[in-house]
């Protein structure tokens, strides 16, 4: 099988390497030896081995007959897109690590596929080297799929980990996740949440086989989250993480994106660096967990030449999704209810003690502030208070 990767950046540079350090494990469980063909960049890269196989222009791969696996791992919806929907027009399987592209066209470029009995996979737009699309898919198929809760970014739970176990900066742990390659070009995807309310879209639209907009999914980063957030949360023994959540209540759906605090008996309390975890729940099944290396070259790779081993095994047989393009439209969360975590300065204690009703003091007096954790109350309920007393930070918690 003669195959074509999109880009060489990290994940393609790693496709690269794994075809070449594992390619006799690879030949075995395809059936047939992989090749790259073509790598299509816009750079040269002269004195390196893949130097050979760079061509600039697309049109040489989509329209060669003996390419059959098409590899997509350039990120951004264009021009992804448009290669990706020629390739599979042409009926060439697609494997992609690209989940912008997946979140926004994903119900489109599967229904190709199926009309062409070919692929279009994406094992490595979630979770990195985790099997989370493959296990939803195919396996988890009999339950019904009541909660779905990840850490989805590989780059904010490395940087909330070095804040927390080794006092690192936000900037400091933000570059040393760029320097390893875990980090989008634009550091916003990551600790803005864009990358993980892409990827809870992409979970939530597989697992109810209808399409959920991002955009239409409530996203907070951990921009906002300090050195004294996380010291109040290590005072109790809780830690935070960046969650990705979809829970299904009746006929709603309620997804959202925010910073959650946890303690050690909650299962993804000891997903730290850039492991990434997910926790499905099925009505029957109850809770199944996914962990692993969620970012970096190998991890990646490895998830994406699983999906080519994949689409050589089902040459000329599609492997059926429910994800269709009717819109699935988030719950709205206004009546959602939790636990926060609260801080005001210390002059509105009285006032934060009149307005919630506080379940748990939190005291760090180096900090002239008042931390506390309030009993469940709604999301709508946090607003309207929070607008009367100054809020210096709230973090939902789930404990
Ligand atoms: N920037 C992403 C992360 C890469 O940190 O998780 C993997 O999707």
């Amino acid at each position: 099988m003669k195959i074509a990767v999109l880009g060489f950046g990290t994940v393609g540079s790693g496709v690269y390497e794994v075809i070449e350090k594992n390619y006799d494990q690879i030949a075995k469980r395809a059936g047939e030896e992989v090749k790259i063909k073509y790598v299509l960049d816009l750079k040269d890269f002269p004195g390196q081995p893949v130097q050979e196989l760079i061509v600039h222009d697309y049109a040489q791969i989509v329209n060669d007959p003996e390419i059959g696996v098409i590899v997509e791992v350039m990120g951004g919806v264009e021009p992804a897109y448009t290669f990706v929907k020629e390739a599979l027009l042409k009926g060439k399987s697609v494997c992609s690590s690209n989940k912008e592209l997946v979140a926004v066209h994903g119900a489109e470029l599967l229904e190709i596929a199926r009309q062409k009995n070919i692929n279009f996979l994406f094992e490595a737009s979630v979770g990195g080297g985790i099997p989370i699309i493959r296990p939803l898919n195919q396996s988890l198929t009999v339950d019904e799929i009541e909660e779905i809760t990840g850490i989805l970014n590989g780059t904010t739970n490395y940087i909330l980990t070095k804040m927390r176990d080794e006092g690192l900066s936000f900037e400091t742990a933000l570059k040393q996740a760029q320097d390893m390659g875990y980090a989008e070009r634009k550091p916003d995807a990551d600790v803005k949440g864009y990358d993980a309310c892409r990827k809870i879209a992409i979970l939530t639209s597989l697992a109810y086989g209808m399409q959920v907009n991002y955009e239409d999914i409530y996203t907070e980063g951990i921009t906002d989250i300090t050195k004294e957030d996380i010291q109040y949360a290590s005072l109790i023994g809780a830690a935070i993480k960046l969650f990705g959540t979809s829970r299904k209540v009746k006929d709603h759906v309620y997804a959202m994106v925010s910073p959650r605090m946890i303690q050690a008996d909650h299962p993804l309390y000891s997903v730290n660096d850039v492991f990434n975890g997910i926790l499905v729940r099925g009505n029957l099944l109850g809770d199944v967990m996914f962990y692993g290396s969620g970012a970096g070259k190998l991890p990646t790779a490895s998830a994406v030449v699983s999906d080519v081993v994949d689409a050589i095994k089902h040459r000329g047989r599609n492997i059926m999704t429910i994800w269709s393009s009717k819109r699935l439209m988030p719950a709205d969360l206004n009546t959602m209810e939790s636990k926060f975590f609260i801080r005001v300065p210390k002059e509105e204690m009285d006032k934060a003690k009149s307005l919630f009703p506080v379940e748990r003091e939190l005291s760090i007096p180096e900090y002239e502030e008042y931390a506390f954790i309030t009993e469940p109350i709604t999301e709508m309920e946090f607003k309207d208070k929070a607008q009367l007393v100054h809020v210096k930070n709230k973090i939902r918690v789930e404990f």
